[in-house]
């Protein structure tokens, strides 16, 4: 069994690791920060954790998206602490009031001519970061030079799930879910197509790895189902109930991808209920938070969601320590996944783990394959 080519254990169970992590995949990775429907108004923010850096995009005074490191170039306040709000005309760092105009230049301080008689304004401008954005979806990159067109371009002609911003669609109330795995588990668990019959018996039912098929879109998977001989977006039993919930008219053409991995940590799936966009962020070794955003059918109330397993009121977070079921007892594939995730984790910090063998093909877990020999090429030695 040929494991070379797969991170070692250390790699999810260890603070080393996730550092090095941090600095070669989540400094120059693109990250998940919100749609364009976000940024209506100028002064329109949202803030997103990329590996170490906190990176804010904001529409400006001309319509455009900017993105900057969240840092005062004065002492390195973080500049705003929601994750999404407006900043109104300029952002204010709160320790010494200086103020950045939308565009990322530092506009005034005080006392300037007292205390910085010398100051050239025009080299301390708010650090910029990369944004880009695909189908209505918006990218941060802490690298102000990465390229995104190089990263989205390979998913250019495939085809994509619904319209966010259809007609017969809305957005749910957002979820945050603290799970007790490395964030490589979870995406692993999500491009597996092995599992999905099996671990999902009771919700999607299927389909079989031979039903199924994930392919590679430069660094990103898109899997499809082939239950019918063409592809579609849904596992089959979904589709069999989906009359009892409805369909989503903008999504309902055969022939559309299903979920899509797009590297290193964007999950976008269709459900039976809508479409989610979900954002894995490292926390520590063995932990991580996922963001999710849910748009649903009409048929659905915008706040069901919060109603999933595991939800705290209090903190708005959702965890497997406050279940009160058994996960495979909810009814929520999304549950079977997070109980399935947290004890892959803790197999991984037994000592007596070892790799073992991933089966073959685009429907079962060659996905995993392919995941791995992105991963570990931007690792460096
Ligand atoms: S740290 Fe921001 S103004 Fe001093
Ligand atoms: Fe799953």
């Amino acid at each position: 069994m040929n494991t070379d080519n797969r991170p070692a254990r250390e790699a999810y169970t260890t603070a080393s690791w996730l550092d090095r992590e941090r600095a070669s995949i989540f400094q120059d990775a693109w990250t998940f920060v919100g749609t364009t429907h976000d940024f209506d108004e100028s002064g329109d923010y949202r803030r997103v954790q990329c590996g170490s850096s906190s990176i804010v995009a904001v529409k400006d005074k001309q319509g455009e998206l900017r993105a900057f490191h969240n840092l005062c170039r004065h002492r390195g306040v973080e500049l705003l602490d929601d994750d999404s709000g407006n900043t109104g005309g300029s952002l204010v760092c709160p320790y010494h009031r200086w103020t950045y105009g939308l565009d990322g230049r530092l506009r005034g301080l005080p006392n300037k001519a007292t205390c910085f008689p010398d100051l050239d304004r025009g080299s301390l401008s708010l650090k910029p970061a990369a944004i880009g954005q695909f189908k209505d979806l918006v990218f941060v990159n802490p690298n102000p030079d990465a390229n995104f067109d190089d990263w989205i371009t390979p998913l250019a002609g495939k085809e994509w799930p619904h319209d966010l911003f259809a007609s017969d669609v809305r957005e749910a109330v957002p979820l945050i879910y603290d799970l007790k795995c490395d964030w490589k588990v979870y995406v692993e668990n999500a491009i597996d197509g092995y599992h999905l019959a099996y671990l999902h018996e009771n919700t999607l039912g299927g389909p079989t790895p031979d039903q199924n098929i994930w392919e590679r879109a430069g660094e990103h998977l898109i899997w499809y189902a082939t239950e019918d001989g063409i592809r579609h977006r849904l596992p089959k039993k979904i589709r069999d109930e989906a009359g009892s919930v409805g369909t989503i008219e903008s999504a309902k053409t055969p022939g559309y991808g299903g979920v899509y991995h797009l590297f290193p940590s964007t999950l976008i799936v269709p459900t039976p209920y809508g479409l989610s966009v979900s954002t894995l962020h490292p926390a520590s070794p063995g932990k991580c938070r996922m963001n999710v955003r849910h748009w649903v059918g009409p048929w659905q109330s915008k706040e069901e969601r919060i109603y999933i397993q595991g939800f705290d009121e209090k903190s708005g977070i959702i965890s497997s320590d406050n279940w009160t079921k058994h996960p495979l007892d909810t009814g929520d594939f999304q549950t079977e996944d997070v109980w399935i995730c947290e004890k892959v984790q803790r197999g991984l910090e037994s000592p007596a783990y070892q790799h073992g063998p991933l089966s073959k093909g685009a429907g079962a877990e060659d996905p995993i394959r392919w995941f791995h020999e992105v991963l570990l090429s931007k690792m460096g030695p």
